[in-house]
């Protein structure tokens, strides 16, 4: 039994749906393109969790370390009532936020918001047996696609953590946090946590690691497409590539087909061709400057109250307030 209550505002219907569009427009693009969250099916979910354990993928450890360090400044700037969480995930650096925000402040709500339900379930089960005085309010969707769905009411926080602001391209960044502002009220908050841009010899190991482990999460949309859609990608006929783009300041991952491959899409009546050698685009992460992000903000209708970076600069919390 669950003491924590779960909105769904995205079935598996709707799910595919949005996939049958995305590998439609992706795959018939020049360069092929396809967005990052096809990653995180269970398998995907898991191997990202495996990254973040990663010597090579410091962006998971910095922002806690850097969380918890700064965790009472953002309680004491903070004094939400509500805590949503975007992408919430496995909620690992929750606990953090809600010990400090619950301690002698006026936290009363946890929202934990995410396209997966299973990682929400279990996350909201687990963070509600821990904090048994917190209401735990799980909210199934895609925030990419609406945040209206987010409940309304109480003095709000909204934090979007671990750099997944970095998934976005600047313009749907900039229409992301519109509609952040849109559904926050004047003096409600933002706690934004992104990926600074580093030193590449840093950066590319970070998307690269020695074990495979994000060769492995990178090839894992390819696993989710036959899956989902019946298609017969050969995934170890896709090599993992991650590099710098250091004009747009991102990561971007790729899969190149190291021979000619047809693949076929059996739900959607599709045959791709991959010329040998040929670069599907899977994600970018972006990174991004301080004074970058407090523009960024600026530009949404928030006010930066404050920016924290960790000791080496890799990594940065903001705090912004809607006006
Ligand atoms: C979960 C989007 C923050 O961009 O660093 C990790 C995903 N991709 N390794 C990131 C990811 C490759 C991660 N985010």
């Amino acid at each position: 039994m669950s003491a924590a209550s779960l909105d769904i505002h995205l079935t598996d219907e709707d799910l595919t749906a949005a996939l049958r569009t995305d590998v439609r427009e992706g795959l018939a693009a020049e360069p092929k393109w396809l967005p990052p969250k096809w990653f995180y099916d269970a398998r995907g979910s898991e191997l990202f969790e495996l990254i973040t354990e990663l010597p090579e993928y410091y962006p998971t450890r910095t922002e806690r370390a850097l969380l918890e360090r700064v965790v009472g400044e953002i309680a004491e700037l903070a004094q939400a009532e509500v805590l949503v969480e975007l992408g919430a995930g496995s909620a690992a650096k929750t606990r953090l936020l809600l010990e400090a925000l619950s301690a002698g402040g006026p936290l009363k709500t946890y929202v934990p918001q995410d396209v997966s339900v299973s990682a929400l379930t279990a996350a909201a089960d687990q963070v509600s047996a821990e904090f048994p005085g917190l209401s735990v309010h799980g909210v199934v969707s895609d925030f990419t696609a609406t945040l209206d769905n987010l409940p309304r009411g109480g003095r709000r926080m909204i934090a979007f953590l671990g750099g997944t602001i970095g998934n976005l391209v600047p313009k749907e960044r900039a229409e992301f946090l519109a509609g952040v502002h849109d559904v926050l009220e004047p003096g409600e908050q933002l706690l934004l946590g992104a990926g600074l841009v580093i030193d590449p010899a840093i950066l590319v190991p970070a998307y690269d690691d020695v074990a495979g482990v994000t060769a492995e999460f990178n090839r894992n949309v390819l696993h989710v497409l036959n899956a989902r859609l019946d298609a017969n990608f050969e995934p170890e006929k896709f090599a993992h590539i991650a590099l710098w783009d250091a004009e747009h300041e991102w990561i971007e991952m790729r899969l190149e087909a190291t021979e000619a491959v047809t693949v076929s899409i059996a739900e959607l009546d599709l045959t791709v061709d991959f010329a040998k050698g040929e670069q599907l685009r899977t994600e970018i992460s972006a990174k991004f400057r301080p004074e970058g992000l407090e523009s960024e903000l600026d530009a949404a209708g928030f006010t930066t109250e404050r920016i924290w970076t960790d000791p080496d600069d890799r990594f940065a919390l903001v705090l912004a307030e809607r006006r």
